[in-house]
């Protein structure tokens, strides 16, 4: 059965590979999404390129000009829903979600982060695995809540560490991985097959994926 692609709004603060990465699975038919809008709160962004060489509106929102966090994602809001934006996804946005975005769209946020959560979450995963000495780490695909890191979690993968891994070596193995893993996360919300239960993401089987959560 064909699946009806589901708006995406991209939230992203820098270089936008995870968003290359989304747009290219689009591109070649292992995603059934389309990217609407991108907004960046960094007006030097390489993703807000990345979204202008493919098309696709890009805007920056600076938070400085906004009195507070809630007037500054109202505005964000506001692009999200002129564009339709049924899933908003985090690609390397570097600000906590506060509650305009989170009420909106409950649910209905993706992160990606470069740790097997909740180990090492925050701003430096790749660097914390590498310190602590861990055998395996790897990265997380999440729904967002109000927390650091700390929502309910859609899919993992994991790479091994190394010994002479240091945080760019880890984070170049983690990257590829998380490349692979949050177009498939964003398919299975597409097809309609991810159930929120408490802190927990059932990923019902195709084929059972009728009746909203
Ligand atoms: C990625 O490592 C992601 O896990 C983290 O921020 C980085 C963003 O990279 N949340 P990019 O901007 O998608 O290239």
């Amino acid at each position: 059965m064909a699946v009806k692609p589901v708006n995406l709004g991209v939230l992203a603060s820098g270089r936008g590979s995870n968003l290359q990465a989304i747009m290219d699975a689009i591109a070649e038919g292992r995603l059934d999404a389309r990217v609407r809008v991108v907004v960046s709160d960094r007006e030097e962004a390489m993703a807000l390129e990345r979204a202008r060489s493919a098309g696709i509106p890009a805007f920056y929102v600076n938070p400085r000009a906004y009195p507070n966090k809630e007037e500054y994602e109202q505005e964000i809001l506001r692009l999200l829903q002129k564009y339709e934006v049924e899933l908003v996804i985090l690609a390397g946005y570097m600000r906590l979600v506060g509650k305009v975005l989170l009420e909106a769209y409950p649910n209905r946020i993706m992160n990606i982060h470069p740790a097997l959560l909740p180990a090492f979450p925050g701003t430096h995963g790749q660097r914390d695995a590498v310190e602590y000495g861990v055998r395996f780490s790897g990265c997380t695909v999440h729904f967002v809540d109000e927390g650091m890191d700390t929502g309910p979690i859609i899919l993992q993968a994991v790479v091994p560490v190394e010994q002479d891994d240091t945080e760019d070596t880890l984070a170049a193995r983690i990257l590829k991985e998380e490349h692979r893993i949050y177009p498939e996360a964003i398919q299975l919300f597409a097809e309609g097959r991810l159930e929120v239960r408490g802190r927990k993401v059932y990923i019902k089987p195709k084929g059972e994926e009728k009746g909203e959560e």
